[in-house]
């Protein structure tokens, strides 16, 4: 018999947890836009439709960036004219300007993220710009994707560590995240692009972010995992009352302008954890590590996640 039909994880209640979170998966647009080799459009939107099938509810799908810079994404309209319209499942996108924002209109996209920089270092290398620049780049696209009823995402990288400037101080961080949200971005999420946080400075970081007036509410933390610390991360941040938790299906993941960046926390590992916490997700994990067996085939490698290679015994 096997551990799912014997009934585990047991289920056991922690004090301080949120009855339920949404899970943002992020596996189609952070895990692929890392894959050194381009994965075919067909094999994406089937990708996505099955995250979807298996309950993720808000699946960011691909990113309107610049497609020389990730040419793994440059197929972003084309995916989204694959997939079934669904009113059940928003796919929200990444753009980082007018340009890409045309684009994701173009394609009738509704939900979109503009990606910001805590450090001065990575916003160059990630966005050719400064500091500074990247509020001048995301202003107008804000304003007028909210004037065209959109849903806009604030997503914050290196709020953690920085692989050129090492630590980051959190009061940095919370006003560059607090600039983010004054600018009418409804969520924060707070990126740990390379994976080097510990459950402590997720409790330091959420209280700066609260010493300026960012309520935990606006919240969704990103944690990537490449020093396995991403669910004792997410634990903290749970505790800390954020409902709402980036992760990608079977582990994928990682950031091309971030070396050192390796795959998110897997939706899978996190949902073992929800599950032991009796804390409500929507997802059927039997039907999203299928899903994760079936990407790790067409990726030519086992998927990171710990949970998927014991269930799958992959
Ligand atoms: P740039 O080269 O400075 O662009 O790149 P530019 O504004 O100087 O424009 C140059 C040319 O590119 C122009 O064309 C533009 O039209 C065109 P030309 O007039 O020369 O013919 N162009 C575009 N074409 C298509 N789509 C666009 C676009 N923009 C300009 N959107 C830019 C600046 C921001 C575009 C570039 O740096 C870029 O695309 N960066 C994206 C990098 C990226 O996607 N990184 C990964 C996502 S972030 C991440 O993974 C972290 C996260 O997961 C959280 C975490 O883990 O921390 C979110
Ligand atoms: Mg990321």
């Amino acid at each position: 018999m096997s551990v799912r039909e014997l009934g585990l994880p047991a289920r056991a209640a922690a004090s301080d947890m949120p009855e339920s979170i949404t899970i943002w998966e992020v596996g189609a647009r952070d895990g692929l836009q890392n894959e050194s080799d381009i994965v075919d459009v067909g094999v994406k939107v089937e990708f996505i439709e099955r995250l979807a099938e298996a309950g993720l509810t808000t699946i960011e799908a691909t990113s309107f960036v610049h497609p020389k810079w990730v040419p793994q994404l440059a197929d972003a309209a084309e995916v989204l004219a694959g997939l079934k319209p669904r009113d059940d499942v928003r796919y929200p996108v990444l753009v980082p300007n007018q340009r890409g924002l045309d684009r994701a209109l173009e394609s009738g996209v509704r939900h979109v993220a503009v990606f910001a920089s805590a450090t001065e270092t990575f916003a160059n290398r990630n966005l050719n710009s400064t500091l500074d620049e990247q509020f001048a780049m995301f202003e107008p696209v804000v304003e007028r994707a909210r004037s065209e009823g959109l849903d806009v995402r604030g997503y914050l990288s290196m709020c953690f560590g920085d692989p050129w400037e090492g630590a980051v101080d959190p009061a940095q961080v919370a006003r560059v995240g607090a600039r983010l949200i004054d600018m009418g971005c409804s969520q924060l999420s707070l990126g740990d692009t390379i994976g080097v946080a510990t459950p402590g400075q997720v409790e330091e970081l959420l209280r700066a972010l609260a010493a300026v007036g960012v309520d935990v509410d606006a919240l969704a933390v990103h944690f990537h995992d490449t020093y396995g610390q991403a669910l004792s991360n997410t634990y903290a941040a749970l505790r800390q009352g954020v409902r709402c938790v980036d992760a990608s299906a079977g582990g994928l993941g990682g950031c091309p302008y971030a070396k050192s960046a390796t795959g998110n926390l897997a939706t899978e590992d996190l949902v073992w954890l929800l599950d032991g916490l009796g804390i409500a997700h929507g997802v059927d994990l039997d039907k999203l590590v299928d899903t994760s067996v079936w990407m790790s085939r067409q990726l030519g490698r086992p998927a990171p996640s710990r949970v998927v290679r014991a269930l799958s015994g992959d």
